[in-house]
């Protein structure tokens, strides 16, 4: 606690104490879902309490890559260097790079689905078809129907990946294709693959392609990781690219970045706002100003060297969790890449305690449950965990 000292009894107060106290002990042991529990915000809210930035309204309303920033109550500054520092390792080059910080990995696949639609509309003057997988995020399917673009929901394989001879079946070459890789997906954490994908768009040469990558969870740390080639642009073309910041980076509210070229933000109309005297080609208007200075707080106190033993010890995490269920001969799945391990679902006691996330699938004899081994995750409740299976 920061400000304990000096409390006088405040029934508010009280009340927030109780909901503090229940998430402060839950949060151990929150394995279901993709999120970081290890923030290491505390020395930014300390700086914040005593700075004065915590007494005004700051909004980042306008865009980060313009040469001045359209007003000052803002952190678009910081938004930048935050979009900067993070484009090379996606392999984007410095000088062709646009981006913002998004509120989440929806927002971020919002804008990737909208201005790929953009892009591919003023290249061809006609409307594209999105492909996305049924292992996708189900943000596809909502932001396909909010934003009116017709989809074709490929099927998975029991990886959780796109087929790609499916694709192949539903592709519409006369209209362009607006393609949706998900690197990780969310209960399986299958990571489509985009050479054998390629190929099938790759037969027809006339289609105007645009591919956004969802990489929610996956994005944070491949770059760290041996697989970084999976989401490095130059290896694997791609033109955006959408990632959540409070899964792997420990963001302490949703928060995300939607990263792009400056070729695709220059097909988007511009929107030229005189009040707010700037462009304004992202989707929102206000936008927090207080996540991208979290972001960066992140990145000036966060070494590449923490990400890497972060993500090292995230994946041997994983890896072992999934050798004890299978000496314990619970069956158990590992995609390559992930930090995911699928099981067959434990009892409901367990999943519970462990606040693990649902599905089925009957390939691999119905229920399910998954858990995300993220920085928090540990040998040691991990091994709760394995306790609680066997008992
Ligand atoms: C693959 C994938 N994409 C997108 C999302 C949505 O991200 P957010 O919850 O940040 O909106 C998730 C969330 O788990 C996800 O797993």
């Amino acid at each position: 606690m920061l400000f304990d000292e000096q409390r006088t009894f405040d029934p508010a107060e009280a009340r927030l104490d109780d909901l503090a106290a229940s998430v402060a002990t839950r949060k151990l042991h929150d394995f279901g879902y993709p999120v970081n529990q290890e923030s290491r915000l505390i020395g930014f809210y300390r700086w914040l309490a005593g700075s004065g930035l915590n007494l005004a309204m700051v909004n980042n309303a306008g865009d980060p890559f313009d040469k001045e920033p359209a007003h000052l109550m803002s952190s678009l500054e910081f938004e930048r260097e935050v979009i900067e520092h993070l484009g090379p390792l996606y392999g984007f080059d410095p000088d062709d790079l646009w981006g913002i910080v998004t509120f989440s990995g929806t927002d971020g696949n919002n804008h990737g689905l909208y201005f790929g639609a953009k892009y591919l509309e003023n290249k061809t003057n006609k409307r594209p078809v999105l492909y996305v997988s049924d292992a996708a995020h189900y943000s596809g399917r909502r932001l396909a129907d909010l934003q009116h673009l017709d989809m074709a929901l490929i099927p998975s394989d029991v990886h959780g990946r796109m087929i790609p001879e499916a694709l192949e079946k539903a592709l519409i070459p006369e209209r362009p294709a607006l393609v949706v890789y998900a690197m990780g997906t969310t209960f399986k954490g299958g990571v489509d693959d985009q050479d054998a994908l390629n190929a099938v768009l790759a037969e027809y040469p006339d289609m105007e392609v645009y591919r956004h990558v969802d990489a929610a969870l996956f994005g944070g740390y491949l770059p760290y990781s041996e697989y970084r080639d999976a989401v490095d642009r130059r290896v694997h073309p791609f033109d955006s690219i959408a990632i959540s910041g409070h899964k792997f980076f420990g963001m302490d509210e949703p928060g995300g970045f939607f990263l792009t070229t400056k070729d695709v933000r220059e097909h988007q109309n511009p929107y030229n706002i005189s009040y707010l005297n700037c462009s304004m080609p992202m989707i929102n208007c206000s936008r927090s100003a207080m996540t991208p200075i979290k972001f960066w707080w992140i990145f000036q106190h966060t070494s590449r060297e923490q990400f890497i033993e972060q993500t090292e010890t995230m994946l041997r995490n994983a890896a072992w969790l999934k050798e004890q269920l299978d000496g314990m001969g619970w069956p158990a799945w590992l995609e390559p890449m992930s930090n995911t391990v699928y099981f067959k679902r434990p009892p409901e006691n367990v999943v519970k305690k462990y606040n693990l996330a649902p599905d089925y699938d009957d390939r691999l004899g119905g229920e399910l449950s998954h858990i995300v081994v993220m920085q928090h995750a540990n040998e040691k409740r991990l091994q709760q965990f394995l306790d609680d299976l066997k008992s």
